[in-house]
């Protein structure tokens, strides 16, 4: 059991499916699949087919009944019965749609059903080769007495309780999708570049009709976006995107058929906040961008997950990126990734872009294959250069559609079109872990020179490694703030290496690693953070500069009790004031590294994080910042409106009033009574409860929003998130008896019990851990892929004291002795416990 997948081990399918027809009767605990496949030989050997819970009825070969015995992952058509060939084979199996509440397969949600099939769901729905190298076209006749009846595709035809698709690519088992429910269609249309007029729907229940709005005008501006950009454009008559409340993760790029969770979809004013509508906006874009990055092109096997996943995370943030701000969103994505990502690389949990072995592939959605995969794909893109990409990129599209094709064959296109060898720079995707890069300079004579020195830390099952192409991107200033050398593209290849800028008259002072060209950890004591601050000219090094000194500051406070530092309080008081900035970017500034972020620091500083005394010393320093500007006017409230302009003033506003809310709590409370969207009233309810106060202003939010299921997962996160480190566990636990808690729902069981693990002094405490260990033990045995992704909340043990690592080392144990553990959430306490 439990046995480990590897790439090396990859091999052709035995044989090619030309078509597949399937015919579904839904009922919602006993749906009849019948599948006929036209197969013909390709490598030879035994015809396997995956399968799991499946009931198999029949099983006939070119229309005679054939007995097999299906074993617990599927079935072995020996080679004595295969004709050498084409050939159909028609299977039918019953499945219960009713008892599956590990939402992959064909499931029920609130009666409607749906599915979800990557990564290796249709294996759940009938027998199959599961695997994305297998690419057939598919027909579908979906029977069942519901309005709504929806598969990947064209439309065929339709009545009374039925409806038949067809779609005309060729693609893998994971990207099948089929909707059948009393569903609403909001509806718009495109015209593509070629003319092709294409029909938008977003199905959603009655009711939700009003919050589609924004998702259909971020799908408009994706799509044309992709042809602009990329020169991409849609391949059906129709695009349909599905709103489902049961979902284990954010949305799926099913061929012609996005499932999306509700939350990742819908939005208006009055039930989203800003943050959610770009969410919705990215979220919408990543899985349209899939059409071709991931669909077109899929992927040869799972190893190859980033290519798709890197590959259209790079693509909505470029985007995300025109449409609204490129330096805020670049802001926003380095701390997602050091948030998620670098603290993945630095635990046990790190591996490769490209992995070599799993156990459960569902356990390599990641950080690292998503957003490192996305900036090593930014970092090719800094090496080649704007146009090479271009050229390469047209030349991956044009050469690997319709195909599933591997890593290696995403490098050879950059290496057709430039001439480069990329050996080197594969690197990144082999090797785990996050590089660091050290700083040191020196002057003389006009010649100012940077050493620039990496190291590559071991890793799980890695422990040595070579040196890494890294593009660091330079600038240097004169003492006046000019830009001296603008923005240049420094190689480092070497363990070492110096750069020398020669015939300078007088000392520069350098800003590194702009825009954060490579993904690293940067050790540079820079010379003098609150010049760059008040000077860079690099946006992202600005708020860099900011960060560095926030961090200086609390690691002072932490360690040595020191105030905070009076160079961060001026440099964030004259810039917060500086209406030539960007007003997003500003409230950037005035976000403070988090509590984890903090204890990520400091442990790769060599100290050990302690949880309270971060807690404490953070909230000194928003207290000294927020009577640092306590008398910045806040800005006027205009209309809302969800575009990134408006959202940035609202940011900035918000961000003052919850600071001066500290010293004036009555301040919050009368935001939140005049809030008229759903950003101004969550955030100032926030500060109700940052202040101490907000008992009534939480009860009148339940009682406004307690029939909305989204809005109510606001409601139980806030109080968990933002209660002090003490009461965390306690204020979860009575929550989590509460009637609107339904653990069984992934958006509400995250909300809760990811809160719990996102209150960082509450979590690190016995009982944090202990109700985490809880929870993931009751999960596990329902939803398997959402136990193993909450798990990663312990991943960070080896960072903090050994009381709490032997506390955290007893949970995964007692997790691991479970009886019937899932291999997903086994396989992630192991690599932990390892
Ligand atoms: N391919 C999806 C995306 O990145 C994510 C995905 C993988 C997924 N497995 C899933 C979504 C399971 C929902 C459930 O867009
Ligand atoms: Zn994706």
């Amino acid at each position: 059991m439990n046995k480990p997948i590897l790439l090396a081990d990859y091999r052709p399918y035995s044989h090619i499916i030309d078509t597949v027809h399937m015919n579904f009767d839904l009922h919602p605990t006993a749906t009849r699949v019948t599948t006929k496949m036209a197969l013909r030989p390709n490598a030879g050997g035994d015809l396997r087919l995956d399968g799991e819970g499946l009931d198999l009825i029949s099983l006939h070969l070119n229309g005679a009944p054939l007995t097999v015995t299906a074993d617990a992952t599927g079935l072995t058509i020996p080679t004595a019965h295969l004709p050498d060939e084409p050939f159909t084979l028609q299977t039918v199996v019953q499945i219960n749609p009713q008892a599956n509440t590990a939402l992959e397969g064909l499931y029920m949600s609130r009666g409607m059903y749906c599915t979800q099939c990557e990564a290796q769901g249709f294996r759940k729905i009938t027998y199959y080769p599961d695997r994305p190298d297998v690419m057939a076209r598919f027909f579908v006749r979906i029977n069942g007495d519901l309005p709504v009846l929806l598969s990947n595709g064209n439309p065929q035809g339709a009545g009374m309780g039925w409806a038949d698709w067809d779609d005309p690519w060729p693609k893998p088992a994971y990207l099948f999708a089929l909707v059948a429910g009393d569903l609403h269609a909001v509806s718009d249309r495109f015209k593509t570049k070629s003319g092709r007029d294409v029909t938008l729907n977003i199905y959603v229940r009655d009711g939700d009709q009003d919050r589609c709005a924004w998702g259909m005008e971020s799908l408009i501006n994706s799509m044309a976006w992709d042809e602009q950009v990329y020169g991409r454009e849609y391949d059906l008559d129709v695009f349909n995107i599905v709103a489902v409340d049961d979902f284990n993760m954010g949305a799926m790029e099913n061929k012609g058929l996005n499932i999306f969770n509700s939350k990742a979809v819908l939005a208006n004013a009055a039930t989203a906040t800003d943050a959610d509508f770009a969410r919705v906006e990215s979220i919408i874009a990543h899985e349209y961008f899939h059409n071709w990055t991931g669909n077109r092109i899929t992927c040869r096997d799972w190893f190859q997950l980033c290519l798709k996943e890197g590959l259209t995370v790079f693509r909505d943030q470029q985007f995300s990126g025109d449409l609204r701000s490129i330096p805020v969103k670049r802001i926003e994505d380095v701390l997602a990734l050091r948030a998620r990502q670098f603290r993945e690389d630095g635990g046990p949990l790190a591996h490769a872009v490209r992995p070599d072995s799993y156990v459960e592939i569902n356990n390599f959605y990641t950080a690292t294959i998503y957003e490192k995969g996305a900036e090593v794909i930014g970092m090719l893109k800094r090496l080649v250069g704007d146009d090479a990409y271009a050229k390469a990129l047209d030349l991956y599209f044009s050469r690997h559609d319709g195909q599933a094709a591997t890593i290696e064959d995403w490098l050879q296109v950059f290496t057709d079109t430039t001439g480069r060898d990329l050996t080197q720079f594969s690197r990144w995707y082999f090797q785990a872990g996050t590089p660091r890069v050290c700083v040191s300079e020196a002057w003389a004579n006009g010649t100012y020179s940077l050493t620039l020195t990496q190291t590559n830390p071991p890793t799980p099952n890695q422990p040595h490694k070579e040196a890494k192409l890294i593009p660091v991107a330079i600038g240097l200033l004169g003492q006046n703030g000019d830009e001296v050398l603008p923005t240049t593209v420094l190689e480092l290849s070497e363990a070492t290496q110096t750069f020398h800028f020669k015939g300078l008259s007088s000392r520069p002072i350098a800003s590194v690693l702009r825009g954060f060209s490579a993904p690293v950890i940067l050790e540079w004591p820079m010379a003098n953070p609150a010049f760059l601050l008040a000077h860079d000219t690099d946006p992202f090094n600005r708020w860099e500069s900011a960060r560095a000194l926030a961090y200086a500051s609390l690691t002072a406070t932490i360690i040595a009790g020191a105030p905070p530092l009076a160079a961060l309080l001026d440099g964030l008081a004259a810039l917060v004031q500086d209406d030539n900035l960007d007003p997003a970017f500003r409230a950037l500034c005035l976000h403070l590294p988090s509590e984890d972020d903090l204890a990520g620091h400091l442990s790769s500083q060599g100290h050990i994080p302690d949880p309270n005394t971060i807690y404490a010393s953070r909230r000194a320093l928003v207290l000294a910042l927020a009577e640092k500007l306590r008398h910045v006017p806040l800005s006027a409230k205009t209309a809302f409106s969800p575009d990134a302009e408006s959202a940035g003033t609202r940011a900035l506003r918000l961000a003052l009033m919850s600071l001066q809310s500290r010293l004036n709590p009555s301040l919050a409370a009368n935001e939140f009574a005049t809030a008229d969207n759903m950003t101004d009233s969550l955030a100032s309810l926030s500060a109700c409860l940052n202040a101490g106060a907000g008992q009534s202003e939480l009860a009148a939010f339940y009682d406004r929003w307690k029939g909305d299921r989204l809005v109510l997962d606001k409601w139980f996160g806030i109080q968990i998130s933002l209660s002090p480190p003490d009461k965390t566990a306690s204020v979860t636990a009575q929550l989590t008896q509460h009637p609107d808690f339904d653990w069984k729902n992934p958006n509400r069981f995250r909300a809760v019990i990811g809160a719990l693990t996102g209150n960082h002094a509450g979590f690190h405490q016995a009982a944090g851990y202990r109700l985490l260990a809880d929870w993931l033990i009751t999960l596990d045995p329902i939803n398997p892929q959402t136990a193993a992704r909450m798990s990663t909340a312990f991943e960070s043990w080896p960072r903090y004291d050994t009381a709490r690592q032997t506390m955290v080392k007893t949970e995964l144990a007692r997790i691991q002795s479970t009886p019937n553990l899932s291999r997903n959430l086994s396989e992630m306490v192991s690599r932990m416990l390892q």
